[in-house]
């Protein structure tokens, strides 16, 4: 791996052990970790054993979330101290969005800890672990510089050994203020990449082999980047722009708000192969008193709008989105509407959550909190009706033939895996030499959340 090559080149090689917990920006964020460290002697290492630094990558957006945080740091803090004496020192850092959220309550709390640092801080962590080897160091300032002018590529041989897909933050932070989320807190403000910043990165991972990129933006279709005139764009016109580079395959993008999908955006749809028919588009509810509530500034009927829309452009689009029960408020009949937008949509993939209160948003204030037993019964009856969606679009699948990436070795010898435009794990008998070529297969068979398929030719495609 990249690892064993990077330490190398260094003279006194330390090792960094990573672990992410949270969304793709969590772990797009960790590899831009990663990279940062490589140029100061840090290797990645999978062993905390060897570790010089440990980095816990942390998510607030659930209460079960934030406090897996405190006894992870438990358990790291009793392996130091088991260590043989005169093992090597050892630091412990927290990133991310609890050491944004809470970042003092952290330093209260695990005095083990010696370095806190929230998100906006990454391209500033070789020098605040040089600090954290003589005191206990905090940085959950929002600063004014570019984070991402300042966060180092990976070398060409890292992305390589990163595999074929790659995620590519476009867009951080969120204006959007749903009642219920922790992100405008932990990430602060919108701020979109500029477009040249963008489309350089993307060359780079194409020029390394990746063949499939997610664009991530915690609500990455309000990007709105700006370009070498000085005028912004929006993502719809940052798609065709990616989709101009060679290599690149597929492109992604995740996570949307139904709010932002504008006109340019479903055009890309329609005419960009590239641009896979797949796309995740949070709703939470189908009830408008409670979307109301929510702060989400759309109707149901807006939404289901927007979807006819987008299948307007793009007849075989496949739908994935995110629901809360239990939301404030939340009476049967309200669920009953979010049961009816599921059956509607036919989502081909969903998730869904009981509502976490959380500390500081308007949501936790609000009367008519739900009990937790009937947030545990909604769940379970909206998780088995997307069940059987999820199922019955994988069956629905069966019999088609469509391009996959082919990206992995598969479980088994002789096995490859990839994935369809849907997202779909499809595992193929194939041989290994195949893999990086996107090809016609014919899906023979489901299981559970994964389809069997054959190649149908060893042509690449044209895509
Ligand atoms: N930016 C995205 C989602 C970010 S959080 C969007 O706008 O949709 C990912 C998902 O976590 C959300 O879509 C929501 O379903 C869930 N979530 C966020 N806050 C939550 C809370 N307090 N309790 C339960 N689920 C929550
Ligand atoms: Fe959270 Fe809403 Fe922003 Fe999504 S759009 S990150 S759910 S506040
Ligand atoms: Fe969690 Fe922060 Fe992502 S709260 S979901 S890691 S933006």
């Amino acid at each position: 791996m990249g690892a064993m090559s990077d330490a190398s080149k260094t003279t006194n090689a330390k090792k960094v052990f990573i672990k992410t917990y949270g969304c793709q920006m969590n772990v797009y964020d960790s590899d831009r970790m990663t990279d940062a460290l490589a140029d100061h002697g840090f290797s990645p290492t999978q062993d905390m054993g060897e570790a010089d630094l440990v980095l816990l990558n942390t998510c607030h957006i659930r209460e079960k979330a934030a406090e897996k945080v405190y006894s992870e740091l438990g358990r790291i803090r009793d392996f130091r101290n088991e260590r043989e004496p005169g093992a090597k020192k050892m630091l412990i850092g927290v990133a991310g969005c609890v050491a944004q959220a809470e970042g003092e309550e952290i330093m209260a709390r695990a005095p083990a800890v010696d370095l806190v640092f929230g998100p906006q801080s990454y391209h500033r962590l070789p020098e605040l672990v040089a600090r954290a080897d003589r005191e206990r160091v905090i940085d959950t300032d929002f600063p004014e510089e570019d984070k991402f002018a300042h966060l180092p590529a990976p070398k060409k041989e890292v992305t390589i050994s990163r595999g074929l897909t790659a995620f590519l933050t476009v867009q951080e932070g969120c204006d959007k203020f749903c009642s219920f989320c922790v992100v405008p807190y932990t990430r602060g403000a919108e701020v979109s990449r500029p477009v040249a910043q963008v489309i350089a990165e993307a060359r780079a991972l194409a020029d390394a082999g990746v063949r499939e990129i997610t664009l991530l933006g915690q609500n990455v279709n309000a990007y709105h980047g700006v370009d070498d005139k000085g005028r912004q764009i929006g993502l719809g016109e940052l798609c065709y722009l990616l989709a101009e580079i060679e290599g690149l395959a597929r492109i992604r993008y995740t996570t949307s708000h139904p709010r932002d999908m504008d006109d340019a955006l479903i055009a890309a749809h329609r005419d960009l192969d590239k641009l896979m028919p797949y796309l995740h588009l949070p709703v939470q509810s189908g009830s408008d008193t409670i979307l109301k509530a929510m702060n989400r500034r759309h109707t149901a009927a807006q939404y289901l709008e927007i979807i006819d829309r987008i299948k307007q452009a793009r007849p075989d689009m496949a739908l994935s989105g995110d629901f809360i029960v239990g939301f404030p408020g939340e009476t049967d009949r309200d669920f009953a509407d979010t049961l009816d937008m599921v059956k509607k949509v036919g989502y081909a993939s969903a998730f869904s959550f009981k509502y976490s209160t959380r500390p500081g948003t308007p949501g936790a204030e609000m009367d008519n909190q739900v009990p937790e037993a009937v947030k545990a019964e909604r769940l379970e009856a909206l998780q088995a009706e997307i069940t059987a969606h999820q199922t019955a679009f994988n069956a629905g699948c069966v019999g088609l033939t469509l391009p996959v990436l082919l990206e992995k070795k598969g479980r088994n010898p002789g096995q490859i895996a990839g994935r369809s435009p849907y997202l779909q794990p499809v595992h193929i008998e194939a041989d290994e030499s195949l893999i990086g070529q996107i090809l016609p297969v014919e899906i023979v068979d489901r299981a559970k959340n994964s389809l069997v398929g054959t190649i149908v030719t060893s042509k690449v495609q044209a895509v």
